[in-house]
């Protein structure tokens, strides 16, 4: 259903890799919604050529771009902005990836070399976002900017990794930068912190699915799926969250909140009787 949320919106997505994507998502209800936006992912992604399909049903152009480089971030807001017709109103940072993860290497042995790239790729390319948009006056006044993250940030989930102190840097990014850009042109900039999801990034961590079923256990409302998540982040690009900025919002179906829940009790009785 549309309510033309996003009528006259420019827009850029990144991330969209398959439709399980939270960016592909993100997209499809950006379309519905009356938004024009490009499509953009990291050239090597784009092999596969799944966003093709998307850029077609949604009628956008796909821009590659590394988001670790500044030059193919400044060529992605240089024509995006030319080919929409305009400065831009929303951005969503949906990127992600560990090497320590992929490569099953615990915490406590983090490869370091991993490390940076996992930080350069998934919380530093934020900063490059902003920071090449900020020099290039790129982003239109009461902008928005949603960058996905994830509970690890703050409380402990040793699977997660090095993506635990990435994902925390990603949320300090939001808040430092949200402060600046809000003082230049009232860009909001905030954290959406999503319950775990079946996507290519999610299932890449160890035991993810007895984790997922876990927390869907553990939320009053279940997990929010993908198409939940774009749901709010289309709030978020709309004007009717204006004056929300540097937050860490959580999406979860009520996890962040809940000590235990009774099926969770009933869980534990049953496995020890
Ligand atoms: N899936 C989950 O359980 C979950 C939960 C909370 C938050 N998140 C976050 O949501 C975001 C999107 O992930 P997803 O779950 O949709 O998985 P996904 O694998 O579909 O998306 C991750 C995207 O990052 C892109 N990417 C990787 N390196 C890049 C680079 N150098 N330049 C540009 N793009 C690059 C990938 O190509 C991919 O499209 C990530 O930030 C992830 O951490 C995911």
């Amino acid at each position: 259903m549309s309510n033309n949320l996003l009528k006259g919106k420019r827009g850029i997505i990144t991330g969209a890799l398959d439709s399980n994507s939270i960016a592909w998502k993100v997209a499809e209800k950006a379309y519905e919604q009356g938004a024009t936006f490009t499509l953009t992912n990291a050239p090597i992604a784009m092999r596969m050529g799944e966003i093709n399909k998307l850029a077609e049903q949604c009628q956008a152009k796909i821009i590659p771009a590394d988001a670790t480089s500044t030059d193919d971030l400044e060529n992605l807001y240089t024509q995006s902005m030319d080919i929409l017709g305009g400065k831009i109103d929303f951005v969503l940072h949906s990127i992600g990836m560990s090497v320590n993860i992929r490569k099953k290497v615990p915490y406590t042995e983090s490869n370091y070399e991993y490390f940076a790239k996992g930080i350069d790729v998934s919380a530093l390319s934020l900063h490059k976002l902003l920071s090449v948009a900020y020099k290039m006056d790129a982003i239109n006044d009461y902008g928005s900017v949603v960058a996905l993250t994830y509970i690890a940030a703050q409380r402990v989930y040793p699977f997660y990794t090095d993506m635990s102190d990435i994902k925390a840097m990603l949320e300090s990014i939001c808040r430092n930068f949200g402060y600046h850009y809000g003082l230049k042109n009232k860009t909001r900039i905030n954290s959406v912190s999503q319950s775990p999801t079946k996507t290519s990034a999610g299932s890449g961590i160890k035991g993810f699915d007895s984790f997922y079923n876990f927390a869907g256990k553990q939320s009053p409302l279940g997990n929010a799926s993908a198409e939940d998540c774009a749901n709010f982040c289309i709030t978020l690009f709309s004007d009717l969250t204006r004056m929300v900025t540097m937050q860490n919002l959580y999406h979860d179906g009520g996890y962040s909140s809940t000590g235990i829940t009774t099926a969770m009790i009933e869980d534990f009785n049953k496995a020890n009787q």
